[in-house]
């Protein structure tokens, strides 16, 4: 079979300040590439994760069927998947190396939106939520400059969080990703200073829906090795 193509960003930065690690996997657990045979076990968990957001609001059949199986062969993105000691999945991370292209690749793809729109249009207020979601990318550009790379998804499952596993698999997805600018945003101050932790600084706010969104950069990288 022959390998996904890697688009390689040429944003690359400055070194900078080196960034903690400290901890170890619990025994048994290890990190591996996201395969396209894993669309549903990860929609599952995407869905059981992050109720509160878009996707996973309109539901299982399109996580499964439409946007895993569109990420997993995306050119623009990885997903790294944290798998415990009984081989479960426990965790995944998705960074995308150009968040534009990867957003953009959802939206050519007529499948996606026809799934998309039947979903929406029974729901108007998500549909009002999905347009704020799509204008966002344009609105960034001005305050944080130009960020190649995006960590999309990141998420634990419920029963294996606190573990030190959340963090690990970020650091891992980081250093895969290599010396550029990554944007990250979120509407949790908990999961602020877990990324703050990873070497994010804030760098501003968004306002989404009525929700105030955290906007993290990690700009310099150097991570140690693994
Ligand atoms: C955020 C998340 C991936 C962290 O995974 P984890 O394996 O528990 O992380 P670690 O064990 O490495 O670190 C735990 C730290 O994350 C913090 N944290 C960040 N976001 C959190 C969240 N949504 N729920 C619980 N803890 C969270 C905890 O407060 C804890 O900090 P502490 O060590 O200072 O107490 C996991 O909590 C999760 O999947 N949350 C739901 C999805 C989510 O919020 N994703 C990020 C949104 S952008």
């Amino acid at each position: 079979m022959s390998a996904k193509p890697r688009v390689v960003t040429r944003h690359v930065l400055r070194p900078g300040h080196a960034v903690a690690s400290g901890s170890a996997l619990p025994p048994g657990w290890r990190i591996a590439r996201a395969t396209p045979a894993l669309a549903g076990e990860l929609a599952a968990l995407h869905l059981a994760a992050m109720p509160d957001d878009l996707l996973p609001r309109l539901g299982l059949s399109l996580l499964a069927r439409h946007f895993w199986p569109r990420l997993l062969i995306s050119p623009y993105c990885d997903t790294w998947i944290l798998l415990d000691a009984e081989r479960r999945l426990a965790g995944f991370c998705v960074m995308a190396c150009q968040r534009l292209p990867l957003r953009l690749g959802f939206y050519a793809d007529a499948a996606f939106c026809a799934a998309m729109l039947a979903r929406l249009l029974c729901r108007p207020l998500i549909l009002l939520h999905s347009l704020t979601v799509l204008a966002a990318p344009l609105r960034l550009q001005k305050p944080i400059g130009q960020v190649p790379a995006e960590l999309v998804l990141l998420a634990m499952r419920e029963d294996s969080r606190g573990q030190g596993g959340g963090q690990i698999l970020l650091q891992h997805a980081l250093r895969e990703l290599g010396p550029v600018a990554c944007l990250v945003k979120t509407a949790s101050a908990d999961a602020s200073r877990f990324y703050q932790r990873a070497g994010f600084v804030c760098c501003g706010r968004e306002l989404r829906n009525n929700r105030s969104l955290h906007l993290l950069v990690r700009r310099w990288s150097t991570l140690p090795s693994a």
